[in-house]
């Protein structure tokens, strides 16, 4: 685990994010608060639809027109990315922060080749190069995946998709980021190419420390690769754990549980899988209390009016008036 008292590569401080919609604002991502060290590999797991990709675009200030930040602050490298003119992010972006978009297999331009590709990331942001430095830059990346440097000359559709994935990874640590984001890199892929990017993914950070926020809604993905887990639901984090105690002897958010009792892999065999009952809320009139109150087994009526707040839990950080009496018990102690 890192040193806390290092300087966090992304530090989120009470994020809100919100899309204007004809029916009102889209409360897409709610207050979230994080950080990421160097050397750390930190997922971040919830259903289709609970923020993931929205909360990401916002660290990348990226957000779509309709979408805005809301409230918070997000600080990359000690940098808040919301401080920086234009011309400043752009190469910021790049130089400290990338992004792996969700369906980035597709996000090659199918008129270059590879090494256009790659080239073009260095024309850009490294002009003093020459033109064999970009060469064998380009070459070492190829080899960093595991890619035949021959491939610089081909075109994205003669690769496959697992290649096409490695290749969008390499041009987004081509200029040694501090921070990778990946959004459901490997969603589009079959287990085993996933397996293979999952182990390119560890290996490249350990190599290069740089950070990353992993993105997914495979439950059992990211227990797998990450070593700290954020568990995000209608648009809000309800727990941040250890990818370790990721399991039904530990007590958890009602809403991580729900998910462990419905990964196969990750029970024992005496428990029984479930799903978990209901649907997500809507955004735009969320309930009051928890969000999660409606779904939740163990609901009591302050869940339906008081919204709880993140406290820690042996070490992990939940959301839950289940806990109170542990948080208040741990506060006198
Ligand atoms: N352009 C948009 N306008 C209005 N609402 C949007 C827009 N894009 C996304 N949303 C809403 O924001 C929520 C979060 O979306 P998203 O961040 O894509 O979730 P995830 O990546 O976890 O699937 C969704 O409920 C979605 O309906
Ligand atoms: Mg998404």
């Amino acid at each position: 685990m890192s040193n806390k008292n290092e300087q966090p590569v992304l530090e989120l401080k009470n994020v809100s994010v919100g899309y204007e919609s004809v029916r009102g604002t889209v409360r897409a991502v709610r207050d979230v608060s994080l950080k990421i060290y160097r050397n750390e590999i930190v997922g971040l797991i919830g259903e289709s639809g609970s923020g993931k990709s929205t909360l990401s675009n916002a660290i990348m200030n990226l957000l779509k027109n309709s979408a805005t930040l809301l409230g918070g602050e997000i600080i990359v490298m000690g940098q808040d990315v919301y401080s920086l003119n234009k011309r400043d992010l752009r190469k910021f972006r790049w130089n400290k922060m990338s992004m792996v978009f969700q369906s980035a297999m597709n996000a090659l331009n199918p008129v270059l080749t590879v090494e256009e590709q790659i080239a073009d990331v260095f024309r850009e942001h490294r002009p003093n190069m020459t033109k064999k430095e970009i060469h064998d830059k380009a070459v070492e990346l190829m080899e960093l995946v595991s890619i035949d440097p021959k491939h610089l000359k081909s075109y994205p559709h003669e690769l496959s998709g697992g290649m096409r994935q490695r290749i969008v990874i390499a041009i987004a640590i081509s200029l040694e980021p501090d921070l990778v984001i990946m959004d459901e890199p490997t969603t589009a892929l079959d287990v085993v190419v996933q397996k293979s990017i999952l182990d390119k993914i560890k290996e490249l950070q350990r190599k290069k420390g740089f950070a990353v926020l992993f993105i997914s809604h495979d439950f059992s993905l990211v227990a797998e690769l990450a070593e700290k887990v954020a568990i995000m639901y209608a648009g809000r984090l309800v727990e941040v754990t250890k990818a370790e105690d990721l399991n039904l002897s530990k007590r958890h958010h009602p809403y991580t549980e729900g998910l462990l009792r419905a990964i196969p892999e990750l029970t024992a065999e005496t428990v029984k899988i479930e799903g978990i009952p209901g649907n997500p809320p809507d955004l735009i009139n969320l309930p009051t209390g928890c969000a999660y109150n409606p779904r939740c087994k163990y609901a009591m009526e302050s869940c339906k009016t008081i919204h709880p707040v993140e406290q820690d839990l042996d070490g992990r950080q939940i959301a839950c008036h289940l806990y109170n009496e542990d948080f208040v018990t741990k506060a006198v102690r």
